[in-house]
């Protein structure tokens, strides 16, 4: 089988490799398509402390199961399926409060084990979710991406009162924006980004209003509208923004935060506390296959929205080298594999 194997920070190649068998408890799914995300180049660059190398990434991934191991139905084969990237132990405090995304023995496919940029991956067989017939094939490559909105979503609980402010028009800025939207029904969903082009997007993802924070001091502008945001979630990840979101948000807030910079923030306690704001940090997804594949089906979001680009994996150093500088233009790469 083809594989892309990152042999070690830098170097990118197409293997063949020998065909992966199934394990007890395991199917294999012969992959169709599969999207690119920033973790993927991270491990590319040698920038994700996780990864161990060599390593076949890819955690967004899309195809039909071909083989089975054992102690799985054979019935199996055949379905169509996305991988939920999470495996966990199921017995840990955070598995057993139902959140094994931060199981304590967490494995990632595609980043501490084998991933989906492959003709074939195994998996654990309950993290192989069936897909409806009545969603397409490039939609189901992005149920995961759309699993980070939903799992943070799911911990801050939007509503129509909310006035929400995304910061970040990236893939994850964009799906939180169409969930708060498509999904929540939100009063009104700001973006901020510093590139204009990917604020046009946010604006095609639902956005009532956008601002670009390079150009305008985001701060003015909000107070010029009369805006005080009741939810805020951080898509953009600099450390520089929770302080400027705390200090943005109405009394009684949200801030969901998805960011892992290492760097310092410097907060205060009362800016906090005096408006008894609530903050969330969301890491991957505990369970939300279902809930997206929900989505999908009841077309609340439109995945379609966010594919920019579409490549076959022999051409994955091209797709990874538009995918990491044009982002202007370019959002959600698939690659058919
Ligand atoms: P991206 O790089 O495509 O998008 C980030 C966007 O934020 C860019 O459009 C950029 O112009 C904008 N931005 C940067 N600094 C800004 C600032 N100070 N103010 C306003 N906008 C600013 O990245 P993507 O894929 O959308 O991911 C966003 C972040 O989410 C990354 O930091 C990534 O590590 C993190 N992430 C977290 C996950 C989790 O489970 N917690 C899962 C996936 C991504
Ligand atoms: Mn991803
Ligand atoms: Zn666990």
């Amino acid at each position: 089988m083809k594989s892309v194997t990152i042999m070690q920070p830098g170097t990118l190649v197409i293997e063949e490799r020998q065909l992966v068998e199934p394990q007890r408890g395991e199917v294999r799914i012969r992959v169709a398509s599969a999207g690119i995300c920033g973790s993927d180049v991270h491990i590319y660059r040698g920038h994700n402390p996780f990864a161990k190398y060599p390593r076949v990434i890819g955690h967004e991934f899309f195809g039909h199961i071909d083989a089975v191991g054992e102690g799985v139905a054979a019935s199996r084969i055949g379905e169509r399926v996305v991988g939920d990237p999470v495996v966990s132990c199921g017995h840990c405090y955070p598995c057993s409060v139902g959140r094994p995304n931060v199981c304590v023995h967490l494995q990632v496919i595609g980043v501490h084990r084998d991933g989906g940029f492959s003709e074939y991956v195994t998996l654990p067989a309950s993290n192989a979710y069936r897909i409806p017939e009545s969603i397409a094939d490039n939609d189901a490559t992005m149920v995961e991406p759309f699993t980070i909105a939903a799992n943070m979503c799911s911990q801050m609980n939007p509503g129509p009162l909310d006035t929400a402010l995304v910061y970040g028009a990236g893939p994850m800025g964009l799906t939180s924006i169409q969930a708060l939207r498509g999904v929540y029904g939100v009063k009104e969903v700001i973006a901020v980004d510093r590139i204009d082009e990917r604020l046009a997007m946010a604006t095609v993802n639902g956005a009532h209003r956008t601002i670009n924070n390079a150009h305008l001091d985001l701060k003015a502008e909000l107070e010029e509208l009369g805006i005080r945001p009741t939810l805020i979630i951080d898509a953009a990840c600099h450390p520089s923004i929770l302080p400027e979101a705390i200090a943005l948000a109405s009394p009684a807030a949200r801030i969901g935060i998805m960011g892992f910079s290492s760097e310092p923030c410097i907060l205060n306690q009362q800016a906090i506390t005096s408006k008894e704001l609530t903050l969330y940090s969301s890491r991957l997804n505990s369970n939300r296959f279902p809930l997206v594949i929900g989505w999908m089906a009841e077309r609340k979001i439109q995945p379609e929205k966010l594919i920019t680009h579409q490549f076959v994996y022999s051409q994955v150093a091209e797709a990874m080298s538009i995918f990491e500088k044009d982002q202007k233009q370019c959002c959600k790469v698939l690659l058919r594999f």
